[in-house]
């Protein structure tokens, strides 16, 4: 067996190679993301570890069939940006990483809030100038608020405990309840948790159906002065909308871990190059957004899951058929 990994970091690289010694697996390891005119470097190997936040290519589906690779796998939980009706129709099984560390994500989306909550981005603004006056950003706390959490998944449910942990009140909508917050009753209509919380935080996959699900008229229907969470995926939001919200004041915040057009920004080195994307630069300039690069996942615990996962995925797949972590 002979695995190639595309879009490996350093940080990555010694559970790749703690994993193929303890399995006697040769892993080739690319520092490249799969691209349409790499994909046919995946000739001779039995399976493909993916790790990308941009479309992968239209063709490598068919290139895997072509090369008799049966599984293609991936270190991440979302799947958004892979074709799965092409992947059936080409015979190649898809896994992901449910569960690498739910509360690594959920953990970050609630620190981001409490920065907005504090108004860490204006006192930093003031101290980098030696003023260190308090008058006028007076905190807000999170154990009076109420939050929605859209999506009780893995992540949703490991974020419904710290804000329980913290004492505030929260309501949920999900089209499948968890049947222990069931229990409980925090589930409500999508409307009522848009109408009534002060925090909407975004725990449910991208999907087509959920395309701009934050708009100029879901924003309409909030509280004046609520916050918006994502560190799901950013097509869940008309970014434009939401800035406009931001300037206006309706919405008194936003922490954003995930941006509609990020696969060019998020994870490049930019210095000194100038950003063409005019939304995404009016966006940072906000002093009520706190944007970060899409690493609500990373931390040691999750990259090691992630890639020993994925990778244990994969052989699970060639020596038996099929993996419980198969995208169906
Ligand atoms: P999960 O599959 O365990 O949970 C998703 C939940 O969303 C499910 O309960 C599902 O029923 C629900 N859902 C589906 N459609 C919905 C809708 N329209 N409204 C409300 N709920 C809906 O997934 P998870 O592990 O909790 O991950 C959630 C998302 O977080 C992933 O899809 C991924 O996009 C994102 N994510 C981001 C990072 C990051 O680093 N920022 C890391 C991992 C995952
Ligand atoms: C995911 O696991 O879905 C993420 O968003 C993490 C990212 C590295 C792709």
């Amino acid at each position: 067996m002979k695995f190639v990994a595309f879009n490996v970091r350093e940080d990555e690289r010694r559970y790749f190679e703690e994993w193929s010694k303890e399995n006697g697996i040769e892993v080739s390891l690319k520092k490249e993301e799969i691209t349409p005119d790499n994909v046919s470097e995946t000739v001779g190997y039995d399976a493909v570890i993916g790790l990308q936040t941009g479309l992968y290519p239209d063709n490598l589906f068919k290139e895997l069939s072509d090369a008799n690779i049966k599984v293609f796998s991936v270190r991440n939980v979302g799947v958004d940006n892979i074709n799965l009706d092409d992947a059936k129709q080409n015979g190649i099984a898809v896994t992901n990483v449910p569960a690498y560390s739910p509360s690594a994500i959920a953990e970050f989306s609630v620190t981001q809030l409490l920065q907005l909550l504090r108004n860490q981005n204006l006192f930093r603004k003031r101290m980098a100038k030696q003023d260190y006056r308090w008058a006028p950003f007076v905190g807000k706390e999170l154990g009076k608020m109420t939050v929605g959490v859209m999506g009780t998944g893995r992540i949703g449910r490991a974020a419904i405990q710290i804000y329980k942990g913290f004492g505030a009140k929260v309501i949920a909508y999900d089209p499948f309840h968890n049947p222990e917050l069931e229990k409980e009753g925090i589930y409500v209509e999508k409307e009522d948790l848009l109408k009534k919380a002060d925090v909407i935080t975004l725990h449910m996959p991208a999907t087509d159906d959920d395309y701009h699900f934050i708009n100029e008229k879901t924003i309409s229907m909030m509280k004046d002065g609520a916050y918006i969470v994502n560190t799901a995926r950013g097509s869940l939001i008309d970014t434009s909308a939401l800035v406009e919200a931001l300037r206006s004041g309706k919405l008194a915040g936003a922490a954003l871990d995930t941006y509609e057009n990020e696969a060019s920004i998020f994870n490049h080195d930019l210095e000194g190059q100038e950003i063409e994307d005019e939304t995404f630069k009016e966006l940072i300039k906000l002093d009520n957004v706190v944007v970060s690069p899409h690493i609500a996942f990373y931390t040691n615990v999750a990259v090691e899951n992630m890639v020993k996962i994925s990778l244990n995925s994969a052989k699970e797949v060639i020596e038996t058929g099929t993996s419980s972590t198969l995208v169906k």
